[in-house]
């Protein structure tokens, strides 16, 4: 990741987009997947686990810290964990590359633990605001020297045994929530995350999953997550479903390129993950869940998309947790709606991987959509269908998710958008462009 040769891409679509398609492992469900097993006592598995950048990542601090984790030639991942307080002391800086939650949980789970780490990252992720953990994960005793602004590089002590405490999250963050329960695995008594704004419910989801003593309770729609430390976690047998964060480039890409009908297999739909598609339907897309299952204590489907003429919407704040990392995918569509969208209640997203409201912004200008940026989001005057313009070349400035929005782009503009780099999309979705290329898209 550092020092990197940018790999320049465009986009441009000759005709429908037709087939069907699986995708990579969902990436938050991975990351939680091996943690957890490196802290059960005994041998886990992981089968579908995301092989992106940011996700290994997360195996080599596990590694580093001394859980034994293996890839098998079938591809099922073997973890043998060193139990919950069984962290070693890393020898060496742990590299978080562009991974946000990487460093955030691991912060957590180091907090607690009688170790001291040094996390570094890229450049996107040393401009990234870490106060947020540093700050409960300080009450519970842990110990920071950060870079100014609390950034990376930062340096952290954990106390063991450590506080346990109650934290109200100031942030709508799943990783923040989650940085706390798995300090909490280790910290003797109770700890507990009040969470007014539900987010993902990964980390709950699998902690129950492995035997930890965890509890939701409600109040109104706040949500009391109470956690028992000094767990003993049990290992298992995990498979993980596919990305609905991923899902989301070929289904937006289908609902627009004229004729399309494409069906994505295996996509987790969880409820506090998957509000793009409700979204997109308010919106008049012709989306519809197939074969609804169960697959590893999470909701799965197969979408199956069709091409549709989106009107524009106000889009609702209630459930923009649910869908944080899918507003930049939902400009591009809403860009080709008719009539306006207006989003709002997005300034999480102005400290993402990039500042996600501006990048956008730039870019959808940049290529002919008609963009007010707003403090908190952005609003949008659609074409009606009408491709854009394009012709531009974007920078994706280290950003997976804005390389894969404008790619998309591409195929609904008159000249194709060139991506300045493509390289951030290993981190989540290793395989994007050869699958492009497989429904129809047209890559230079
Ligand atoms: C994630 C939580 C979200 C999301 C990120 C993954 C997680 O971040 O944007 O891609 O796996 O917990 P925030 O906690 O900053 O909202």
């Amino acid at each position: 990741m550092h020092g990197h040769t940018p790999r320049p891409a465009s986009f441009t679509a000759p005709g429908p987009l037709v087939g069907t398609v699986g995708i990579p492992g969902d990436k938050s469900i991975s990351h939680r997947a091996l943690m957890l097993s490196a802290l059960a006592v005994g041998e886990s598995t992981v089968e579908g686990l995301l092989t992106g950048e940011d996700v290994l990542a997360t195996a080599a601090a596990m590694r580093a810290m001394g859980a034994h984790i293996k890839r098998s030639d079938n591809g099922v991942w073997r973890i043998h964990g060193v139990g919950v307080g069984g962290l070693l002391q890393p020898e060496q800086a742990l590299d978080m590359g562009n991974s946000g939650t990487s460093t955030r949980l691991l912060m957590g789970l180091v907090a607690t633990h009688p170790i001291t780490a040094t996390f570094t990252g890229d450049a996107s992720l040393s401009k990234r605001p870490m106060n947020r953990v540093i700050e409960p994960l300080s009450l519970m005793g842990a110990d920071f020297t950060a870079s100014p602004g609390g950034r990376l590089p930062l340096m952290l002590r954990g106390l063991c045994p450590a506080v346990p405490i109650e934290y109200r999250l100031p942030v709508a963050s799943a990783q923040v929530k989650s940085a706390v329960l798995l300090a909490g695995l280790n910290t003797p008594g109770i700890t507990r995350v009040i969470e007014p704004v539900p987010t993902r419910d990964h980390s709950e989801r699998m902690l129950r999953g492995f035997g930890a003593e965890l509890d939701v309770e409600f109040d109104g729609a706040t949500r009391i997550i109470s956690i028992r430390g000094e767990a003993e976690l049990r290992p298992q047998q995990i498979v993980v479903p596919g990305d609905p964060s991923s899902a989301a480039f070929p289904v937006v890409a289908a609902l627009l390129v004229p004729g399309s009908e494409v069906t994505v297999t295996n996509v987790g739909i969880n409820p506090t993950r998957a509000a793009l598609f409700d979204v997109l339907r308010m919106m008049g897309g012709d989306i519809s869940f197939a074969n609804l299952r169960e697959v590893g204590g999470e909701p799965v489907a197969d979408i199956v998309v069709r091409h549709s003429v989106l009107r524009g919407i106000e889009t609702p704040v209630e459930t923009v947790a649910a869908m944080v990392d899918e507003y930049p995918i939902l400009f591009v569509a809403a860009a080709l709606a008719e009539g306006r969208t207006v989003a709002r209640g997005l300034e999480e997203l102005r400290v993402k991987e990039s500042d996600r409201i501006a990048v956008m912004a730039e870019g959808l200008r940049a290529i002919g959509a008609r963009v007010e940026e707003l403090e908190d989001g952005l609003i949008i005057d659609g074409t009606g269908g009408d491709k854009l313009a394009g012709g531009a070349t974007i920078a994706a400035r280290l950003d997976h998710r804005i390389a894969m929005s404008f790619a998309v782009a591409g195929l609904v503009s008159r000249d194709s958008v060139t991506i300045d780099d493509m390289s951030p999309v290993a981190t989540s979705f290793p395989g994007f462009i050869a699958l492009m290329t497989g429904l129809g898209a047209q890559v230079a």
